[in-house]
């Protein structure tokens, strides 16, 4: 449901704001450095064009949504006078970190009055743990109209609403481990309030904006589900962020090593084989593992692998060279149809591809054009374990896999 939004906006003046806003490279508890917001040209045009109603970003874990959203949300705000966009990311605790209002010259009247509905309504979600709370996403809208002043203050205006991470919020709510099979009724009833509100134009928004745009960013693959279940109501559609193409991952790598140099040379074509464009796990890589990338894989991508397959074995009661021999080549569709496609996307090791992409997705074996691995070391490492009959692979035989066995 394309708004008329993008009518008039000039391209190149919002790709550089977006660009202004940069990017942090880093890991939370390791801490970090700031650096240059790269690339996204084209996400920030098709983004733009799919703007109206409510729309999903979706994407792997640490592709860039966060950074992505909130920076289109600054810049859009900045380059249009009749723009209000505000970015909420749930899983901040405070209201200076988790609400940012973009607007160019807004009276004090309606800061206020979007500070009050999100001390009401967002507040006691990024501090509650009762997932009935959650009402508080499709109030918000309507509350900031009840608390202006005037009521037809905004009448002139776009509002652009960002709720990033309601998913992680929720499962942090539920305390619930990364496996466990949760259902998101709940967030999927915030989504359609606003997507069903649109798509029966009510009054509340049309009598009171000049549109509404609702985005969500959600890591998990429940995006996808609402999106499938929700049709097209209230404009509703996902859309598909993927990571930094090579060029632009391989930039970054380089920037990286000067700023924190690794011991040893490093192969940027393996880098790329095993991260895919990820800069969460680059910065994992970096910061946790000083460019270890044996270290890395051991610890994390190949003892995940090893859980999931053996957690399919057991509930198939199959020996593991019984379900490693169903799939010759682990391309993400032979994946998801022989070693159990459900739990792979659970444990955030296959995504789905779905709705439209904003991103140009890389032409590698690890992306097929309806499933992908969200990190290609988890494909390498599937395909040593086929190839050695045995979950029990070395890192090197991860490396031989990507390389061909030529290093
Ligand atoms: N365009 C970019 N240029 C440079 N760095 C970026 C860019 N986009 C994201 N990053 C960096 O990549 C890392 C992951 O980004 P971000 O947290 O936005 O991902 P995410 O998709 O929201 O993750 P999650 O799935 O956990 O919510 C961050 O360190 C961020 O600064
Ligand atoms: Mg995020």
């Amino acid at each position: 449901m394309p708004s008329r939004l993008s009518v008039g906006v000039n391209i190149d003046e919002l790709i550089n704001r977006v660009k202004e806003g940069g990017a942090y490279f880093g890991v939370e508890e390791l801490g970090g450095f700031p650096m240059i917001f790269r690339d996204r040209e084209r996400e920030v045009k098709a983004l733009l064009r799919e703007l109206g109603g409510v729309g999903i970003v979706y994407g792997p874990l640490g592709c860039g949504k966060s950074t992505f959203l909130r920076n289109f949300s600054a810049a859009l705000g900045g380059v249009r006078d009749d723009v209000i966009a505000m970015y909420v990311n749930l899983e901040e605790r405070t209201l200076a970190n988790s609400l940012r209002t973009y607007a160019i010259g807004l009276g004090s009247d309606v800061r206020n009055a979007v500070v009050k509905a999100f001390n009401s309504n967002i507040m006691p979600i990024i501090t509650g743990t009762e997932p009935g709370l959650l009402v508080g996403i499709s109030r918000f809208f309507y509350d900031l109209i009840n608390e202006l002043k005037v009521r037809r203050e905004l009448r002139d205006k776009y509002v652009v609403l960002v709720f990033d991470e309601l998913d992680k919020r929720y499962r942090a709510m539920l305390n619930v481990g990364d496996d466990a099979q949760v259902g998101y009724g709940v967030v999927e009833g915030e989504v359609m309030a606003y997507a069903g509100a649109i798509e029966e134009h009510s009054s509340v928004i049309y009598d009171n904006v000049r549109g509404l745009v609702v985005i969500f960013g959600f890591s998990n693959r429940v995006a996808v589900d609402i999106a499938r279940r929700g049709g097209s109501k209230g404009g509703l559609n996902s859309l598909l962020l993927w990571y930094l193409p090579k060029e632009e991952f391989i930039g970054i790598i380089n920037d990286v090593s000067r700023r924190a140099p690794p011991s040893k040379p490093i192969d940027v074509e393996v880098l790329w084989q095993l991260l895919g464009g990820n800069i969460r796990e680059l910065a994992m890589l970096v910061l946790r593992y000083g460019w270890d990338v044996n270290a890395w894989l051991s610890s994390t991508v190949i003892r995940k692998v090893r859980d999931v397959i053996i957690h399919e074995v057991r509930i198939r009661s199959l020996e593991v060279n019984a379900l490693l021999s169903r799939a010759i080549d682990p391309s993400p569709r032979n994946a998801y149809l022989h070693l159990g496609g459900d739990y792979l996307m659970r444990m955030n090791i296959l995504i789905d591809i779905y709705g439209t992409v904003l991103s140009e997705l890389p032409r590698e074996p690890w992306v097929d054009s309806d499933f992908a691995y969200q990190l290609p070391a988890y494909y390498w490492a599937l395909k040593a374990m086929i190839d050695k009959s045995t979950v029990d692979i070395n890192p090197e035989d991860v490396i031989d896999e990507v390389t061909g066995g030529h290093r």
